[in-house]
């Protein structure tokens, strides 16, 4: 991945300290929000959660049949003890490790992770996410972004994320484009209760 992790970013890749900071944040509002308007997951629909970390997200879902996949064990492991059999939590990269459930996901969501990739990796994912897609399926994106007339704030908070791969809505867009998606945009700005923007993009097959 394309990140920063040295030093206290190192921290982050603790689940406990990881999921401590995002709800001190606020991600209790920002993941309600993000499932309702954006996610809105049915329940009984499969969903895979890419770069899943602690699985923040499965405690806001309904009963859905849900996959959960990380590259890093510690999440794997802590989203296990937390969940148990709610889910299915693998150790593995979602653009390889998958390739037998072809077009059987209805939902694949993407969250606060393609600020972590670069544009090669995050293209040869989607590429593979696609193939794991219903022909009906949705795959949703969630990370913060640029924006032109941004708050002071939030670019000094973008500056300091360990993703290095920050993108203007264009940016995100162009990692999509060619591959057959139709995609609508939404952007937020108080999701969390320090100033932030988030970029969600929801793509359909075309
Ligand atoms: C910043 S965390 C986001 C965690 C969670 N989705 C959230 O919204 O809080 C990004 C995660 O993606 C994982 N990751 C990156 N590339 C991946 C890949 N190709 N397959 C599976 N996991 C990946 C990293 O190990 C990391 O835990």
């Amino acid at each position: 991945m394309a990140q920063r992790i040295s030093g206290a970013y190192r921290l982050i890749t603790i689940p406990s300290i990881y999921k401590g900071l995002m709800f001190s944040l606020g991600a209790d509002n920002a993941i309600t929000r993000y499932v309702d308007e954006a996610l809105q997951p049915k329940a009984g629909m499969k969903i895979l959660d890419v770069g899943c970390g602690p699985a923040n997200v499965l405690a806001y879902l309904p009963a859905v049949d849900y996959t959960g996949i990380d590259l890093n064990e510690k999440h794997i492991d802590y989203a296990r003890r937390r969940y148990g059999d709610r889910g299915r939590f693998m150790v593995g990269n979602a653009a390889d490790d998958l390739k037998q459930e072809e077009k059987t996901f209805d939902l694949i969501n993407v969250s606060a992770l393609l600020h972590h990739l670069d544009d090669d990796q995050a293209v040869s994912l989607f590429t593979s996410l696609k193939r794991l897609l219903k022909a009906d399926g949705r795959i949703v994106t969630f990370d913060n972004v640029w924006l032109p007339g941004q708050r002071a704030a939030v670019r000094l908070i973008n500056k300091l994320d360990s993703g290095i791969n920050i993108r203007t809505p264009e940016g995100y867009l162009g990692l999509l484009s060619g591959l057959g998606f139709d995609i609508q945009t939404r952007v937020f700005h108080d999701l969390l209760r320090i100033p932030y923007d988030h970029f969600i993009m929801i793509a359909r097959n075309s």
